[in-house]
């Protein structure tokens, strides 16, 4: 199914020079890079995107990270490029994220606050649709 999604590359992978090795997977799977914006984020914009993490006790971990250093933000698109780029993020904890993934290849544990993982994507239909409004307005 075609279908767009929402990604990232978190202030850890912009600092570490990891942009173009994230992007050229995205191609190298033949994913279209439909948009794309280097930014810095707001409280605003933060709240907004993970409205449901906002009550968790590391989301002031998560707000100093993510507001660390700029993010690149983009929308991909190509037949279930949903699914197919959370399988290529790797699962959240860096720890047991399989190598081969993103998340396995580049992130490592972090000795405190909050887990830095070097991207994120949509985790369905609904949220693409939701962050996509989020960060691009369309
Ligand atoms: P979540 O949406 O659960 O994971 P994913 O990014 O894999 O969709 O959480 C969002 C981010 O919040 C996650 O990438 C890292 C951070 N986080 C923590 O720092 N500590 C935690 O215990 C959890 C669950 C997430």
């Amino acid at each position: 199914m075609q279908e767009q999604t929402f990604f990232m590359i978190k202030p850890d992978g912009v600092k570490r020079g990891l942009v173009g090795k994230v992007l050229g997977r995205l191609e190298n799977r033949d994913f279209r890079i439909e948009d794309l914006q280097m930014r810095m984020i707001t409280r605003e914009l933060l709240e907004a995107h993970y409205a449901d993490l906002v009550d968790k006790s590391f989301f002031e971990g998560i707000a100093t990270f993510m507001m660390s250093g700029p993010v690149v933000t983009g929308i991909a698109s190509g037949p279930d490029v949903i699914k197919s780029w959370r399988t290529m993020m790797g699962v959240t904890d860096p720890v047991l994220a399989l190598p081969g993934t993103i998340r396995g290849d580049f992130a490592r544990a972090q000795e405190n606050g909050a887990i830095q993982n070097i991207v994120h994507g949509s985790d369905s239909p609904e949220s693409a649709r939701r962050e996509i409004q989020i960060w691009f307005g369309k």
